[in-house]
């Protein structure tokens, strides 16, 4: 007898729940065949509805699964505690850290931060200003705030704007450490172990800033997979979001001096709910580039291309209204590679030889970037901005 769906996912959903259960008491095997089962179930339930539209979110649990029964198959769960030996010299003390925390957290967290600073982040003077005000001007003069700061930041918006690396030229302009981590690779890595290790990583994050006196920025990218869309317990969505609301009033509260900031990104504000927002005082909207962004843009990303003389970075600006910072830079991507190609196909091509010039690419002409339009349209829609608008009204927070 088939069963329907909803009790196939629901059988499914009994298994892994069992699964997480037995795997966070430690009890290997049991918590294998639970996974192995809900893998088999999942399966069975895509088999019977190959058409259905969540059949992808199945794939992803599965793999998820898959992923898990592998890592207790092959090692032992390495503790990932930071231990400090407070004797130990501040190098001593950052290597033992780094060591400590290396396994499930390494692939994870971003060992170099990027180098970016302020200036090579065009327009957005909202986001910056607030940044600001409220991570650099504290940092620096923490006496100047008796009634604290805010410490949760909401970066929200477009796709391809600037959020990452905003984030990163603050954590760049303090001085200050940069751990980056991303809420969707949390929830499916950690799968059953992400509520123990949202609190780790807010405890890795305290001990930074503790010991090295440096501020330290925790930047959550994709922070609303965190929350997760449905309510069930596959992948730990709820406890782990507790978890993270309780590490955040955490640091609004005992954590008062620390210079620990949490700034979250997402493409959609929307699906934070209340509790949430209520932890990020400040909301930020990073939006599209205005036409004098986009001028400098231009400017920016035309920097070391050969240009013809007529083209014009303000005529370009108007010309790609709606486009974003990334499609920008795709775009001056995509007309120095055109010049390049057509370079090599010539018949008069030249290699580079001694003594001779070689070929060079013809200079590039305001048709190039015009031809772009037609094969290029902008990465955002304004359906989508109308979306980001409308949050907006409601609960942004300057
Ligand atoms: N304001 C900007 N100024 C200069 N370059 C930018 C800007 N915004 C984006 N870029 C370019 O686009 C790339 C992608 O930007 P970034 O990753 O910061 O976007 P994002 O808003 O975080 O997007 P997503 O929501 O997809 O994560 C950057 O590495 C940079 O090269
Ligand atoms: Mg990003």
């Amino acid at each position: 007898m088939n069963m329907a769906p909803q009790e196939l996912e629901k059988s499914a959903s009994q298994y892994a729940t069992g699964a997480i259960k037995y795997d966070a008491q430690g009890a290997r095997g049991m918590a294998i065949t639970n996974y192995q089962k809900a893998t088999e179930t999942l399966l069975k339930l895509m088999r019977l509805y190959p058409d259905s539209q969540l059949n992808k979110i199945y794939t992803e649990r599965m793999k998820s699964y898959q992923d898990r029964i592998k890592s207790l198959q092959s090692t032992s769960l390495t503790d990932v505690e930071p231990v400090v030996d407070s004797a130990a010299s501040p190098e001593e003390q950052r290597a033992t850290l780094a060591n400590n925390t290396k396994n499930s957290f390494e692939d994870m967290l971003m060992k170099e931060k990027p180098d970016v600073r302020w200036d090579d982040v065009v327009g957005v003077d909202d986001a910056k200003n607030a940044l600001r005000e409220s991570i650099v001007y504290p940092s620096k003069r923490s006496d100047l705030f008796p009634l604290g700061w805010p410490r949760g930041i909401l970066l929200y918006g477009p796709p391809g704007c600037g959020k990452t690396i905003l984030a990163a030229a603050t954590a760049n302009e303090l001085d200050g450490y940069f751990i980056n981590v991303d809420g969707s690779s949390m929830m499916s890595k950690w799968l059953g172990e992400a509520e123990k290790n949202v609190s780790k990583l807010f405890k890795m994050a305290r001990n930074y800033a503790e010991r090295e006196g440096k501020p330290v920025i925790l930047f959550i990218d994709e922070l609303d997979s965190l929350l997760g869309e449905r309510t069930n317990e596959i992948g730990g969505e709820v406890r782990s979001r507790n978890q993270f609301l309780t590490e955040i009033d955490g640091i609004n509260g005992k954590g008062k001096d620390m210079q620990l900031y949490v700034i979250g990104a997402t493409n959609k504000p929307w699906s934070l709910d209340h509790p949430f927002l209520r932890r990020f005082q400040k909301r930020i909207y990073v939006s599209l580039p205005t036409l004098e962004a986009r001028e400098k843009l231009f400017q920016l990303y035309t920097n070391k291309l050969q240009l013809d003389g007529r083209v014009r970075s303000h005529t370009l600006a108007s010309i790609f209204d709606g486009y974003s910072a990334s499609d920008i830079k795709d775009i001056c991507q995509a007309v120095q590679l055109k010049v390049v190609n057509e370079m090599f196909s010539t018949t008069t091509y030249k290699e580079p030889v001694e003594g001779e010039n070689p070929s060079k690419p013809r200079d590039i002409t305001m048709k190039d970037f015009r031809e772009t339009i037609v094969r290029r349209k902008p990465s955002v829609s304004m359906d989508m901005i109308r979306a980001y608008y409308k949050w907006s009204e409601q609960f942004k927070a300057l």
